[in-house]
């Protein structure tokens, strides 16, 4: 039995991630895996549990009291976006300090920032007052945890001990901003969108996504086992459905009117289906605006093998 890995007793996710430990952390997006950045040992265990490549880079989670600068450059626009988001569902991409190691980066020149402004989150990141990397708690190509429960489901044997939080507010990754003195580019999109990015930079951002950018955005990452189907309306939903169960097939059915609560419950239902080991997943896309375009990029990834 590993329930008692699960707790809420931040002193204690202090004392494991001083040893070394690795410990399951909630945000407001998803669940990290969480260790001290600057402890070669930790992070290798967190690649390790997770089964990912070592040179996909990590995010560097900072209280909001921490100095970033101690561990990027930050742009003008970069400080701009920080100021306006942090705490919060954003990611910077910057250069990096010679602070940050190579283990965290996989040795490039730049470093993933971020603030979360999940309670809890805060509270660790404050006790420890270091970075922590946290890439999301689940095994490697597959979906992001947004609950304790999914974390030990994940990496119940490899982890040391998971802070509950409750179920993510967010329910999908942050948005990644690659800041750097020329350009600035969204590579992931999340809840916080291109137009609120440009509204505080007052200036058109890029977008751009790929594996050279930012590797671990493969384009079947976050996949489940059943096999997935998108259509644009509940009316070609429906008739998929019927189609698919009509041959055979068990479905699971995915929608939402309401963008918030699609994002908040994607990850539970990709989950759900596997767990019900149904073969068939319909999913009906939300719209093409605020969160719904960071929901569509998930489940555009999910559909691919
Ligand atoms: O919401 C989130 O961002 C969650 C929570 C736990 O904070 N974290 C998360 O981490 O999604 P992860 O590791 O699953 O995804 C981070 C992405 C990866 O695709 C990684 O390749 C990219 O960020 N990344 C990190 N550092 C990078 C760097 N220096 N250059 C390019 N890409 C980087
Ligand atoms: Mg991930």
């Amino acid at each position: 039995m590993t329930e008692h890995k699960v707790t809420t007793d931040i002193a204690k996710a202090v004392e494991v991630l001083s040893s070394g430990g690795i410990v399951g952390m909630p945000t407001e997006t998803v669940y990290g895996l969480a260790a001290f950045a600057l402890d070669e040992n930790a992070v290798a265990r967190v690649f390790a549990a997770k089964g990912r490549p070592t040179n996909h880079p990590l995010i560097v989670h900072l209280s909001p009291d921490a100095d970033a600068s101690q561990w990027g450059e930050f742009t003008n626009e970069a400080r701009a976006l920080a100021d306006a988001f942090w705490p919060g569902p954003l990611t910077l991409l910057v250069r990096r300090t010679s602070l940050v190691p190579d283990w965290v980066t996989g040795g490039r020149d730049t470093v993933a920032l971020r603030v979360p402004s999940h309670p809890m989150a805060i509270e660790l990141l404050r006790a420890v007052n270091t970075g922590l990397v946290a890439p999301s708690a689940n095994k490697f190509g597959k979906v992001s945890p947004t609950t304790a429960a999914h974390v030990m489901d994940d990496l119940g044997d490899d982890v040391d001990l998971v802070l509950d939080g409750g179920a993510c507010a967010v329910g999908v990754e942050s948005t990644i901003v690659e800041c750097l003195p020329d350009s600035v580019s969204v590579l992931r999109p999340g809840t916080i969108t291109s137009d609120q990015i440009e509204l505080v930079l007052q200036a058109v951002v890029g977008s751009s996504s790929g594996e050279a950018r930012a590797p671990g955005m493969l384009l079947s990452h976050y996949s489940p086992d059943a096999d997935v189907f998108l259509v644009e309306t509940l009316e070609e939903g429906i008739q998929k459905k019927q189609e698919l169960t009509k041959n055979g097939r068990s479905v699971h059915f995915i929608h939402f009117d309401d963008i918030d609560e699609y994002a908040r419950h994607l990850y539970d239902e990709l989950r759900h289906a596997d767990l019900s080991k149904c073969d068939s997943i319909v999913a009906v896309m939300p719209v093409t605006s605020g969160v719904g375009l960071a929901i569509r990029d998930r489940l555009m990834k999910a559909a691919t093998r």
